[in-house]
Order: C-alpha cells, then structure tokens, then sequence
C-alpha cells in the first residue's frame, strides 16, 4: 500500500468520520450572521476554535476539513490550527475548489471553479500540514429537465483534473460531486440522479488515469427533495443509497463518506445507521463513513451564540452529536 492510500484508508478508522468545518468565508458569514452571532475574522476564528478546540473530538474524529482563511490561523492554544489539529491524531485537510458559477451552456445549473493556479497552492497547503484536499460540485435536480448531460459531464472533468494534480502533488483526493436536496424531486429521481453522477465521474477518472485506491468519495445520499413534502424513513434511504453506490462505485475507492446535506442532525444520524446497517447486509466493498458541516454544527452553534460563556455547553452538544454519528457509522 503507498503513502497516500495509507493517508485516505486512515480516514475511516472504526468509529470515526471526517467533520467539514471547510465553509468559504462568505458561507461561514452567513451562517453566523443566521444565529446572530457577529461575523469579523476574529469571530470566524473563534467560530473554528470552538469546534477544532473542543478536547475529546480526536476519539470521534480521523479528519477535519479546512478553509484556507483557518489553515493559517491560530486556535486558543496559540497554535496553528492544522498543526494542533496533527498533534491529536486527526488529519488537516483543505478544501481547494473556488466555488462555483453558472454554468455558461445551462445557466441554471452550476460548475465548479479552481483548477488554475491549484498546483502552487497545493504546494503551500503542503508546507501548511494539510494531508487531503476536498473539490465540491453541485448537482441541481429539477424535474426531468436538470442535471443536464453536459454539466454532469463538465464536473466530472474538472473533479478528475482536480484528483489528478492533487495525487501529483501526494495529497488525497475528496471528490464531491453533491447532488442538492432543495427541489420538489422524489427519492427514486435522486437515486437516480446520483447513479448516473458518479458512473460518468469514475468513467471521466479512469479516461484521466487517476488512480482510484486513493480516492474518497464525498457524497449526499437518496432523499426525497426537500420542496417534495415526502419525509423518507431511514430504511426507504439505506436501500436507494446503496442501491446507487453499488451501481456506479468502483470497489477500488478508499472509501466513501456522506454530506449532510441540509437534514436535521437527528436525521443524518438515523440515515447513515440504516444506510452502515445496509451496506453490511449485501457486503458493500468500500468503507463507509461521515464528513459533516452541519449536522455537527448546529446544535453547538445555537448553544454558542458567540459567547465565551457558552463554549463549554456548546462543545458538549458537539461531543454528544459526535458520539451518536461516530456510533451510527459503526
Ligand atoms: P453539509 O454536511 O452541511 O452538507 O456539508 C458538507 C460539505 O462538506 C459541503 O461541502
């Protein structure tokens, strides 16, 4: 085994998972805007300290995931966050993609920015402590017409350019083609949205020679949309997930973690029980775990509110929601 799948297959330890606490600085603003919670540099500071700070997440967590504004900064401890983060035995990684904008061939739909300059940057994320890297797409479902052949297949490309140069550079891939839970969309038209997603990526990949023992792939799993007014049961989920993965993922991956996607905490525990209790059923090849924003997130933020006061309840929230997740993929 080489150094990199050794790094990718570290990630799913028993009874850990990654947390993405990888928002852009935009998103993070908004999200603490959203609690009330001030949002100047030094507070989105605060904000990663209060998670990455938190003692005790090591037992939960093999990785976490990094915006480049907290890559270079410095928690509570006066140590730099990815280097701290290294010294608990959870791996520092960076997500490098630049966003997204229209798509210019189907306006309504989006592709994902970043290759240029990747390799240099990639160098300093490197010399930062960062040992894996993240690239996020995003798929639309609307009705029959979204996603379109052509950005499944534009995203594809880029997440595999991606890959490639980040394999080159002896960091892992994350390939994160997400297709999005907002839409009226039922969960049979997700499943199989994200089947026809992932068999064109590991199509484009193998087109572009990366090399799949150290791939993860980040992915949302099978959900009714979230305008659709149908609440799935976790059972209805495992089955269509799987169902999905086993037709498109090659057995070869690292593995395979799920985003939340905009469920509840509660609810992306629930489903990733029923989808780890599923895939050991029909003997699924990959190992499987989480890579949440989110579902880690909200409880403690809304204990937060952004007060000194309040990290210790908050960080408990943390704690507990990660001891339920870390036990669902188990
Ligand atoms: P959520 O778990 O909030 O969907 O975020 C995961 C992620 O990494 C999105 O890019």
């Amino acid at each position: 085994m080489n150094d990199l799948v050794a790094t990718a297959r570290s990630l799913f330890a028993p009874g850990k998972g990654l947390l993405a606490a990888d928002e852009s600085v935009h998103t993070a603003t908004a999200r603490l805007a959203s609690y009330g919670i001030g949002t100047s540099a030094e507070m989105r500071r605060q904000y990663r300290d209060l998670f990455l700070g938190a003692p005790g997440i090591e037992k939960s967590l093999s990785g976490i995931i990094l915006f480049e504004e907290t890559l270079l900064q410095k928690g509570n401890d006066k140590k730099s966050f990815p280097h701290s983060l290294a010294a608990r035995g959870i791996a520092p990684g960076i997500k490098v993609d630049g966003g997204t904008e229209p798509f210019s061939s189907s306006p309504n739909e989006f592709i994902t920015t970043g290759l240029l300059g990747l390799s240099e940057r990639l160098m300093e994320y490197k010399k930062q402590g960062a040992v894996f890297t993240k690239w996020r797409a995003v798929i639309r479902i609307e009705g029959d017409q979204l996603p379109t052949a052509s950005a499944i297949h534009e995203n594809a490309k880029r997440l595999a350019a991606y890959a490639k140069e980040v394999q080159a550079a002896g960091l892992v891939p994350i390939l994160e083609p997400e297709v999005l839970l907002s839409g009226k969309h039922s969960r049979v038209r997700a499943r199989a949205v994200i089947e026809e997603v992932l068999t064109t990526l590991f199509a484009v990949l193998e087109e572009h020679s990366v090399d799949r023992a150290s791939v993860i792939l980040k992915t949302a799993m099978a959900l009714s949309g979230s305008e659709s007014g149908k609440k799935d049961t976790p059972d209805e989920v495992a089955e269509d997930t799987v169902a999905a993965l086993l037709g498109s993922v090659p057995r070869q991956v690292a593995g395979i973690v799920f985003l939340s996607g905009g469920q509840t905490p509660e609810q992306a525990t629930e489903n990733l029980a029923a989808i780890a209790k599923q895939a050991r059923a029909v003997h699924a090849p990959w190992p499987l775990t989480f890579s949440y924003a989110r579902a880690l997130q909200e409880e403690a933020l809304a204990l937060w509110q952004g007060k000194e006061e309040n990290v210790a309840p908050a960080r408990a929230a943390l704690l507990a929601r990660l001891a339920k997740v870390s036990a669902a993929a188990s």
